[in-house]
């Protein structure tokens, strides 16, 4: 039975840190630190360059991650990329990042849109083709420049969101790996966060920056994603105290404390970046779990729980052994 598993972790942020009272001052924001991190937990996120595309920051992600896995580009024969915030209409992020890495194989290489469940959908796909025996080295991104997306006059979203990519190698195996992924969602909850504008005819129609119901995602975001914990543990026939380490979306410091506290996890197996990176959508979960391998916390053979949620409404989890 062929399995897959992680091989490799990159992740990459752009520039300095802007804290909170920088981004404050900056935009002209009528909030505060003391709000901002005591209702999210955040603290400071990075913003990239102008000129600097969601591409740009998966192929450093990307080039760490082909470094940790101890393998070249051309090695790899799929790219799954998650983004909500492409370069371009098209071609596709990955095709981009393809070319940037100098892959020259024929690798498949396509986008996945799931907003901030993107890199779980994105994970849960490249498991399947890897396990299908149709592909066997995997390059799976989460990338994203919000920053491009928000209005800096709605300062109920404007303070939450950073850029940046995370990036992971998912090779085929004899041993797992990926235990058990589920994804889920309910496009009933299309509205509660959106970006609703598109391009016609040479003009943006509609709303071109992200709008969102705070508290509705709150409480939809602390429900399903215990549901869906759950699910990937009992699909692996294993109990929650098997898990090593929770590495969830980061969102809102709350959001997690309260999944933690549902699965019955001390908040110390939690894996916290969102008070330096602020939510970075897609890229979230690569950078966290990136950064607790390379700070020694997750190693080899610990458990981990994956999950995320996001826009559509959209939500996954995946359980897995590192
Ligand atoms: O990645 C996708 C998933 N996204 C999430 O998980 C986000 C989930 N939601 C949340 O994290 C929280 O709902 C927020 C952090 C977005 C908001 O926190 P909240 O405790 O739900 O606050 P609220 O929206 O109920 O707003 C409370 C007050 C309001 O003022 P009034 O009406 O009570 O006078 C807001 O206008 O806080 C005000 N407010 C702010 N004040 C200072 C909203 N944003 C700010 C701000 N600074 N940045």
């Amino acid at each position: 039975m062929i399995h897959s598993r992680i091989t490799g972790t990159g992740g990459y942020l752009p520039g300095d840190p802007v804290d909170n009272n920088a981004l404050i001052a900056a935009r002209g924001l009528d909030s505060s630190d003391e709000w901002i991190a005591e209702r999210t937990g955040i603290r400071a996120r990075h913003f990239a360059p102008a000129g600097a595309a969601a591409s740009d920051l998966a192929l450093v992600a990307s080039q760490r991650a082909l470094e940790s896995a101890g393998c070249a580009p051309n090695d790899i024969d799929l790219i799954v990329l998650a983004t909500s915030t492409p370069d371009f209409i098209f071609p596709s992020t990955a095709a981009l990042l393809q070319d940037k890495l100098g892959i020259t194989n024929g690798a498949a290489a396509f986008d996945l849109q799931a907003v901030c469940s993107g890199f779980i959908y994105a994970l849960s796909v490249a498991d399947k083709f890897i396990r299908s025996g149709s592909h066997k080295r995997a390059l799976v991104v989460g990338a994203e420049v919000f920053s491009r997306i928000l209005d800096w006059r709605d300062r109920g979203t404007c303070v939450l969101f950073g850029d940046g990519a995370g990036a992971i190698v998912l090779e085929a195996s004899d041993t797992p790996g990926i235990y058990a992924t589920a994804l889920h969602a309910d496009g009933r909850y299309r509205d509660i966060l959106a970006v609703a504008g598109h391009v016609c005819d040479g003009q943006t129609i509609g709303d071109p920056f992200l709008r969102m119901d705070g508290q509705a995602v709150f409480k939809f975001a602390v429900k399903v994603l215990a549901e869906v914990a759950d699910e990937v543990i009992r699909a692996a026939g294993m109990t929650a105290d098997q898990v090593d380490w929770l590495v969830p979306h980061q969102a809102n410091i709350r959001i997690m404390q309260a999944t933690a506290k549902k699965l019955r996890l001390p908040v110390e197996k939690c894996i916290v970046t969102v008070d330096r990176h602020g939510n970075t959508s897609a890229a979230s979960i690569p950078l966290a779990l990136d950064e607790a391998v390379r700070s020694g916390k997750i190693g080899a053979g610990d458990t981990v729980l994956l999950e995320g949620v996001g826009g559509g409404f959209t939500w996954g989890a995946a359980l897995l052994k590192f």
